[in-house]
């Protein structure tokens, strides 16, 4: 299970060997797109379970091949909302470990010259507004894109929120924080700054296109 080392109130670093050595096949220019998808599932797998802790339970009752037993499942089963498109990239991994998973897909890009996001594609589910929702991007680099998804998901009447990224810039961990402080930012690193173009440094280059090998 991966540590946390808690750095500003809305934002938890998540930490562990194995994480590192994967975001480092992440950033290496010369990982393949399959390698890529596979090294980001991992790290998925990996901060699912500090990001997943606050999950309540409810008892449920089994019967083994030798006798009953009281067992448990969950109250609410967590909404996962994939950032397209590389926040697709993190969605096996967080299915693997949650049964029975809802995934609710957000069409959004980075506008290339004014760096704003343009939504183009939604799908609320709506009967689930009540239940805990993981927001899946792994690049926050200006903010801009997380906080429009923000602004739609509680717009929609989802309320309880965790944004899940695997490489923040620090302008974009103050953006979120500014505009949705109640919403906790997960991580796998911190990078130093964004570019002029607003791409992390020294981050990976571009998620999407790294994925899916359209560069
Ligand atoms: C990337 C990334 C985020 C966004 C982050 O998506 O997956 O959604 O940029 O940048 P921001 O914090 O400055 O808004 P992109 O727009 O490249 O779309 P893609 O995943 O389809 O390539
Ligand atoms: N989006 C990416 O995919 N990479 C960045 O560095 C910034 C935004």
């Amino acid at each position: 299970m991966a540590g946390k080392v808690a750095l500003r109130q809305s934002m938890i670093v998540v930490d562990h060997p194995l994480l590192r050595v994967h975001l480092t096949r992440l950033r290496d220019r010369n990982t393949p797109a399959d390698q890529f998808r596979l090294h980001l599932t991992a790290i998925a797998r990996l901060m699912a379970y500090p990001v997943l802790e606050f999950l309540e339970t409810v008892p449920v009752s089994v019967v083994t091949p030798m006798a009953p037993a009281v067992g448990a499942e969950l109250a609410q089963v967590p909404i996962l909302v994939p950032v397209l498109r590389a926040g697709l990239g993190l969605v096996e991994g967080f299915r693997d470990v949650i049964p029975g998973a809802i995934v609710s897909h957000l069409g959004l890009y980075r506008d290339h010259h004014t760096l704003k996001p343009v939504r183009y594609y939604t799908n609320f589910p709506s009967a689930y507004r009540d239940h805990p929702f993981l927001l899946l991007d792994p690049m926050l680099a200006t903010g801009g894109s997380a906080v429009d998804a923000l602004d739609y998901l509680k717009d929609e009447g989802a309320r309880h929120i965790r944004l899940i990224s695997v490489i923040a810039a620090p302008e974009g961990v103050d953006r979120v924080g500014a505009s949705h402080p109640d919403v906790p930012i997960f991580t796998a690193a911190v990078d130093e700054r964004l570019n002029e173009s607003g791409y992390i440094l020294p981050g990976l280059g571009d998620a999407g296109d790294r994925q899916f090998g359209t560069l």
